[in-house]
């Protein structure tokens, strides 16, 4: 069994199981503007870096042997930032597609998208395509960032499918399940998040993975993205690995 230790200054010594890794790690990403405002930089200089934390802890987590890695980096609510931000947020997600379109194959890590890819720019949209297409033919660790993202309109997607499939005569109502629903998420084929992470100090779900994370375990810290480091990442999944999953029984 292989461990990790560590000792934060005001917090217990931990240890990580890396024998007992959560399959699937869920991280909102957020933080970004506050750690650029509190070094009198532009907002988008947070995100710059932010973007260059989540390369490293994808990286690690592959590294490690997570199978799923799954990050929330824009909401269909984010749309409502100044143009400028929303812009570079736009070409930091199109630096990194064209750099995986060149490594994924090499990396055997498949890269995925979440959301309503509807109102992206034409060449994001046929990077992401693109990054789907190499995909299929990998089966290595999942990577999956959440553009243009809402949890309750991911669900109303699905509710939609599934009765346009009603409409159409394949399925009936009374055969839908909560097995059958999940078929019908952006998340589809892909395993529930055992730990969700937020950084940044908030505590509270903002509209991710709404059905998916019905079981996980949160764990929240103060540290903004940007400075979200591989012994935060330690620390999180041996929160995790402390705590007593019941999924309802005793
Ligand atoms: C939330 O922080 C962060 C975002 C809305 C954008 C996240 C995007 C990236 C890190 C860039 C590209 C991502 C990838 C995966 C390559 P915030 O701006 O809301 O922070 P604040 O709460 O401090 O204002």
């Amino acid at each position: 069994m292989k461990l990790a230790f560590w000792k934060k200054e005001g917090e217990p010594a931990g240890q990580v199981d890396f024998s007992r890794l959560p399959r699937h790690i869920a991280i909102i990403l957020d933080g970004n503007g506050r750690w650029a405002q509190k070094r009198g930089l532009p907002r988008t200089a947070g995100h710059k870096v932010g973007a260059e934390a989540f390369r490293t802890i994808a990286t690690y987590c592959r590294d490690i042997g997570i199978d799923y890695l799954t990050v929330y980096a824009f909401s269909t609510e984010n749309w409502k930032r100044p143009e400028e931000e929303v812009g570079t947020i736009m070409s930091l997600l199109k630096r990194y597609l064209l750099e995986a379109i060149d490594t994924m194959e090499r990396d055997n890590v498949r890269l995925r998208f979440m959301g309503d890819m509807g109102p992206l720019n034409e060449e994001l949209r046929g990077l992401v395509d693109e990054c789907n297409a190499i995909s299929d033919r990998l089966t290595g660790c999942q990577c999956c960032i959440c553009i243009n993202y809402g949890g309750r309109d991911e669900i109303v997607h699905a509710a939609r499918k599934f009765a346009m499939d009603c409409t159409a005569g394949t399925v009936k109502p009374e055969q839908l399940t909560e097995e059958s629903f999940d078929g019908y998420l952006y998340s589809a084929g892909i395993p529930s998040p055992e730990l969700l992470i937020r950084p940044g100090g908030e505590q509270r779900l903002s509209n991710f993975l709404l059905w998916q994370c019905a079981y996980a375990e949160f764990y929240f810290t103060d540290v903004l993205w940007p400075d979200f480091t591989k012994a935060e990442l330690h620390r999180a999944i041996a929160a995790y690995q402390r705590r007593n999953r019941r999924f309802g029984a005793v």
